[in-house]
C-alpha cells in the first residue's frame, strides 16, 4: 500500500473516491459526491489516498480553518473489506504530517454520535461518560490520539462529537 496525492489528473481514482463516499458516508448521489471530491482537490486543501495498484483503498481530506492555524479533517473513508487493517490510522498520520509541514498546530474532526439522546440536559456530564455503544468512529479517533472537545446535538441525523489533536509540541 502507498499513500499519495489524490489529484484531478487521476480520473479513475477520483471516481473510486466518490464511490467510497457513496458507500460509506450515505447521502447524495454519485454526481454530488464527485463534486464533493473535486472540491477537496482544490490547491488550498489536502487530499491523500491509500492505493494498492490501481485500487483506492481509502482517502482523507483536510481544509484549513482559523487562518490556517487549525485544519479540519474531512472526509475519511476506508474500503469496507479493508477496514481494521491500519489504513485509516495511516491516512490520519499522513494528513498530520502534511498539516504540520504547513505550520499548523491542530487538527479538528467531527465524528457521528448517537442520535435521539437529549444532550441538552447535561452535555458535559454526558460527554464525560461517553461509551461506544455502536462502533462509532470517535473511538477510532481516540486511538489516533484525538480528544473530545464538545458536541453539536442533532447535527445531521446524528449528533457530532468534535475531537482535536495538537500535532506539534506546545510552546510558550
Ligand atoms: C472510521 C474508519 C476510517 C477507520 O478506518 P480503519 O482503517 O478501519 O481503522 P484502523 O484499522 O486504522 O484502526 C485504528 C484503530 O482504531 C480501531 N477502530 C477502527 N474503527 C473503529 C470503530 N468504529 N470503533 C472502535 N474502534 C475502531 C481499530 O481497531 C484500531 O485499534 P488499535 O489501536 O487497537 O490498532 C473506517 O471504519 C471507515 O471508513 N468507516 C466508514 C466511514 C466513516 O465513518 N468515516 C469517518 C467519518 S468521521
Amino acid at each position: 500500500m502507498q499513500i499519495t496525492d489524490l489529484t484531478s489528473h487521476n480520473g479513475s481514482a477520483v471516481r473510486q473516491a466518490a464511490e467510497l463516499l457513496v458507500d460509506l458516508l450515505p447521502g447524495p448521489t454519485i454526481d454530488e459526491k464527485l463534486k464533493e471530491v473535486q472540491e477537496c482537490l482544490a490547491p488550498d486543501k489536502i487530499a491523500r489516498m491509500a492505493v494498492e495498484g490501481e485500487t483506492v483503498l481509502g482517502w482523507i481530506g483536510g481544509r484549513e480553518r482559523y487562518a490556517g492555524h487549525l485544519w479540519e479533517l474531512h472526509p475519511l473513508v476506508v474500503r469496507r473489506e479493508r477496514q481494521r487493517q491500519g489504513i485509516g490510522r495511516a491516512l490520519v498520520e499522513d494528513l498530520e504530517e502534511h498539516v504540520r509541514a504547513r505550520d499548523a498546530h491542530t487538527i479538528l474532526v467531527a465524528a457521528d454520535y448517537e442520535p435521539g439522546i437529549d444532550l441538552y440536559a447535561n452535555v458535559l456530564e454526558h460527554l464525560r461518560g461517553v461509551k461506544n455503544v455502536r462502533d462509532y468512529q470517535y473511538e477510532f479517533y481516540e486511538r489516533c490520539g484525538y480528544v473530545i472537545l464538545g458536541v453539536v446535538p442533532d447535527a445531521n441525523g446524528f449528533s457530532n462529537i468534535y475531537m482535536v489533536k495538537r500535532i506539534v509540541p506546545l510552546t510558550r
